[in-house]
Parts: C-alpha cells; structure tokens; sequence
C-alpha cells in the first residue's frame, strides 16, 4: 500500500470531539474528515471514540457504528462489505484502501479517515468520481465485433483467457488513481490507471474486433502518455493488480502494431 502525503490544510477545523459516556473494554480513536456542502464550518476532524470490543473487526464496521450509534449524520459509500463492489474506497492513515477489508487490528493508535485525495467531495468520505466514470464510458468497456453474433457464447481459449487474469478482477474503486500524481494534476486529460487498465483488459481480449480503433483513440498526449511509471498505482491497489504493467503494455501495443 502506498503512503500519501496529504498536505497539511489549515483549513480544515479542529471539529467536534463525540466522547464516550462509559469506559470502554477496548477504546479506539477514529478522526474522520467532515465536509457538508451545506454547513460553512468545514472542512473540519469529528473525533469518536468507539469500544473495539463491541465491533466488527473492519474499519467500515467502526464506520457503521459511529453512523448507527453516534453520529447518523456521518457519510460515507458501502454496499458488499468483502472487497468486491469498491463503493468504500477512501484514505485510511494515509493509505487509499477498502474500508471493507481494512482491519482495525492492522491500524495502530488514532486511526486517521479521509476521503480518496484530490478528488471534489460531496459529503464527509464521499468523493466525486463523475469525471473517472465518464473516462470509464469514454473506452466503450464492452465487446465490440463485427462478425455475426455466435448462436451461443463467443469462445475464447483457455490461453486467451488467461490473459484477462490480473485485469478482470479490477472493481473500479478508484484506489490506484487517486494515488497517481499524474492524475492529480491532469485528472481532465489523462486516464488515470484505473481506467487504462479497463482500457488494456479490452484490448488483449482475443474475442473483441475493434483493437485498432481503441488503440487510436487512445493515442493522444495525454490520454495515456501521462503515465510516468511513478508506480503509486500497483502499490495503491487492494486487490493486488498493477495498472502501471497494463499501461507499458498498452504503450508496447501503439509501437509495435502495424500501420
Ligand atoms: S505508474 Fe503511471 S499510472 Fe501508476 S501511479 Fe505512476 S504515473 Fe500513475
Ligand atoms: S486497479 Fe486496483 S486500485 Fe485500481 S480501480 Fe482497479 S481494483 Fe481499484
Ligand atoms: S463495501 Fe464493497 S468493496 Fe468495501
């Protein structure tokens, strides 16, 4: 997992302190970024404090007793709850990550909440992700063909297969760009890995027709020559893939095909 140095914002206000009304087994700090477009005193850290020992074992369950026991107010995306629908994507002490799969045994002291870096928020730990979205539909993620539709399933080789392994697993939580420097700084020109790495998993897919027209809409300077092989990405992503191996295969793709 990479660290991210998020700047220190003295903007962000001290918050408020939601201190328990009994002595805990086994007491956890969370400090927890608030934001409400509506209330002009934010950014600011709530503090809460929660007993482990009456809790989940993940971060998103110390997440949902704050929401169910303190603070109903508190924002943030869930829906599967085992790593596999990205929605609870966010900064943990520094490190973007799943708060589904994240454990607060493997958090020390006050553990630190943020929202994915450099991405506009809507409310406390939920990021914008318009932008990343409309890149992802700009690919066109689908099978695109231009034989007749097969009476049953287009077939695929056991060996073309595996090539999609280390790409279909990709849940598009947006770890990997939220950590790229590149994508801070030109998030509405390039794609970001997440996106490339749906972009490569199309192009070496042996049953898709449409590999020359993808590869020239992804020639472009920025579109995919932003990456600088820094790296964040492969460390950033939960599930263990590398967006930055799929990006130096695609830039492999735009040399070598033929003209
Ligand atoms: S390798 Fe490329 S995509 Fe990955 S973090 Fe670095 S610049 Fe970003
Ligand atoms: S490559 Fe990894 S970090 Fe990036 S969106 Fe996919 S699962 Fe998330
Ligand atoms: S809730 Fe689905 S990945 Fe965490």
């Amino acid at each position: 997992m990479v660290e991210i140095a998020l700047p220190k914002n003295s903007r962000v206000q001290k918050g408020v302190v939601h201190k328990a009304d009994k002595k805990l087994e086994k007491p956890r700090t969370l400090k927890i970024y608030r934001w409400d477009p509506e209330d002009p005193a934010n950014p600011r850290m709530d503090t809460y404090e929660i007993d482990a020992a009456d809790c989940g074992p993940m971060l998103l369950d110390a997440l949902i007793k704050i929401k169910n026991e303190i603070d109903p107010t508190l924002t943030f995306r869930r829906s599967c709850r085992e790593g596999i629908c990205g929605s609870c994507a966010m900064n943990i002490d520094g490190q973007n990550t799943l708060a589904c799969t994240k454990g607060l045994d493997e958090t020390k002291g006050k553990i630190t909440v943020r929202p994915l870096p450099h991405m506009p928020v809507i409310k406390d730990l939920v990021p914008d992700l318009t932008n990343l979205y409309a890149q992802y539909q700009s690919i066109e993620p689908w099978l695109k063909t231009d034989t007749p539709q097969p009476q049953s399933e287009w077939k695929q080789s056991r060996e073309d297969r595996e090539k999609l392994d280390g790409l279909y697993e990709c849940i598009l939580c947006a770890c990997c760009s939220t950590s790229c420097p590149s994508y801070w700084w030109n998030s509405d020109k390039y794609l970001g890995p997440a996106v490339l790495l749906q972009a490569y998993r199309w192009l070496i897919d042996s049953r898709d027709e449409a590999t020359g027209e993808r590869l020239d809409d992804l020639e472009d300077p920025f579109r995919v020559y932003r990456c600088h092989t820094i790296m964040n990405c492969a460390k950033a992503c939960p599930k263990g893939l590398s967006p930055a191996k799929a990006i130096s295969e695609i830039k492999k793709m735009m040399v070598t095909r033929e003209v």
